[in-house]
């Protein structure tokens, strides 16, 4: 759940592996007091279950190229639940600074590090790209000179992970995002659709257990049913592995099936608009799309977000 940055401090204090500050020293109970009184007071409150520290807090964020702003003063903290990441959708118009926002959060450069304003992953300042996040970008990137099998396999390849291991954690991920072992790992980029490159580069990414993906249009090039599946599938292994998503989206569609957590920016200079929260998804794409329930959902967000950006614009 997205929490304002403020409630996010009271996190800090209680964050795990925080030194516990000594106990201040009980006073001894005044003699004069009647014993019942007494009976049963503890001497020392018991400390409250430790939070843990959101996953990413955005604190006045701003990025400028130059004299151009992409993102300014953006606020917004998404909270760890373990055993369970936070699905969060990124809505806004073309050119908000929503690439931007995810690329700091990856730390990749000329959007990391920002001009003014603080990142954290799990409570830290990030340095740069690590493990613990990985990117699944718009344009499919796959290695070409590689098979399906030695593309979705080159991370632990990296890592150091013997050659039978890696091929045998591949050759599961082909199955996990709905290729086939026999027909597809030895393919080449160029032999398979953009679904199936798609699917090659999500399984890339997630084979090695990142506990925040970011995902920029994963699924904007697909034809709709596709679109469908590969929503299905992300679910699938986003309740297998839990870890947080960030997904960039221009579907409202998408964003109200897939989110528990939607972020909607306003257009240039990115500001956060709106953070909500929705259900998580719990039926099949084609089916919840088709609920009465979700298109008033779908509806009632283009219509807040067309309010949200008339009046945003008027007050510039
Ligand atoms: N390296 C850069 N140098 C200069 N301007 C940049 C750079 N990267 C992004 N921008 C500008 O910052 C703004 C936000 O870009 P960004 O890519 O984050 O938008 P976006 O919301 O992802 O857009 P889209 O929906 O079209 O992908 C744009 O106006 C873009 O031109
Ligand atoms: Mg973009």
């Amino acid at each position: 759940m997205a929490t304002p940055v403020d409630d996010a401090q009271d996190d800090e204090k209680a964050a795990p592996g925080t030194p516990v500050p000594a106990p201040a020293p009980v006073p001894a109970p005044a003699p004069a007091k009647p014993v019942s009184a007494v009976v049963g007071e503890p001497l020392l409150r018991p400390l409250a279950p430790a939070k843990p520290l959101p996953v990413v807090t955005f604190d006045k964020v701003t990025k400028s190229f130059g004299d151009f702003t992409a993102i300014k003063d953006v606020s917004f903290s998404i909270e760890d639940h373990p055993g369970r990441g936070e699905f969060v959708c990124i809505l806004g118009p073309s050119g908000c600074g929503k690439s931007t926002v995810i690329r700091l959060i990856a730390g990749l450069t000329p959007q990391f590090p920002a001009s003014s304003g603080t990142v954290l992953v799990d409570g830290q300042q990030i340095l740069g790209p690590g493990p613990d996040r990985g990117m699944v970008f718009q344009d499919y990137t796959s290695f070409d000179n590689r098979s399906v099998l030695d593309n979705i396999a080159f991370g632990l390849e990296c890592r150091g992970v013997a050659k039978a291991e890696r091929n045998d954690l591949a050759r599961l991920w082909i199955k996990k995002v709905g290729l086939s072992v026999d027909k597809d790992a030895d393919k080449y980029p160029h032999q398979l659709s953009g679904g199936m490159r798609q699917r090659v580069a999500i399984a890339r990414t997630l084979i090695l257990e990142p506990r925040i993906i970011l995902m920029d249009e994963p699924f904007g090039a697909l034809d709709p049913p596709t679109r469908s599946r590969m929503q299905e599938v992300m679910v699938k292994l986003w309740r297998e592995q839990s870890p947080t998503i960030f997904l960039i989206t221009h579907s409202i569609e998408e964003a109200v099936y897939l989110a528990d957590t939607i972020i909607i920016f306003s257009s240039s200079p990115g500001t956060v608009l709106k953070v909500m929260q929705l259900e998580p998804p719990h039926k099949p794409a084609l089916e919840a799309q088709r609920d009465p329930e979700f298109l008033d959902t779908v509806f009632g967000i283009r219509e807040m977000i067309e309010k949200l950006e008339s009046s945003n614009r008027a007050g510039d």
